[in-house]
């Protein structure tokens, strides 16, 4: 009961369809990517060239054809969301996201534009 519970969840969180900020950008994503003082997704993804080594999670060669931007941005910001047992951190929770919150107190790993600058890079691995 619970299992099927936490998959029709999954399923309705798949994606996050409204970008966070503008003008996202694959070059600047590149060095969110790889960056120690940014995302530094290289200490657990494999992405050709740009990240030989990590292998906690899936290489995201060609990702950009197997998920949309919105799937993408989803995962960045909360994979919880899809998988709640993901050993990745949510990149963009923040607390009563879905409430009309007078104040965000949460501070998230990312901000809005290193998120969208991820999406457009991922997007373009393809
Ligand atoms: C601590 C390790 C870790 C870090 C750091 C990490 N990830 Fe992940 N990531 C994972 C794991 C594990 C999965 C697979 C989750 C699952 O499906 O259970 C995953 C899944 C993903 C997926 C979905 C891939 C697919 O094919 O379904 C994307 C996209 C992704 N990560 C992007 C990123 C980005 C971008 C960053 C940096 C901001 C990042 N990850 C940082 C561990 C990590």
């Amino acid at each position: 009961m619970l299992l099927t519970a936490l998959s029709g969840l999954a399923l309705a969180n798949d994606a996050l369809e409204q970008p966070l900020a503008a003008g996202g950008d694959a070059q600047r994503g590149r060095a969110v990517f790889v960056d120690r003082e940014q995302g530094h997704c290289v200490i657990c993804h494999a992405l050709g060239s740009v990240a030989p080594a990590g292998n906690v999670g899936p290489a995201l060669d060609q990702v950009g054809a197997r998920l949309t931007a919105a799937q993408l941005r989803q995962r960045i910001v909360d994979i919880t969301q899809v998988k709640p047992d993901a050993a990745m951190p949510a990149f963009y929770r923040r607390e009563g996201l879905n409430r009309v919150a007078a104040t965000h107190a949460g501070k998230t790993l990312l901000d809005a534009r290193q998120v969208e600058d991820l999406v457009a890079f991922l997007a373009a691995q393809r």
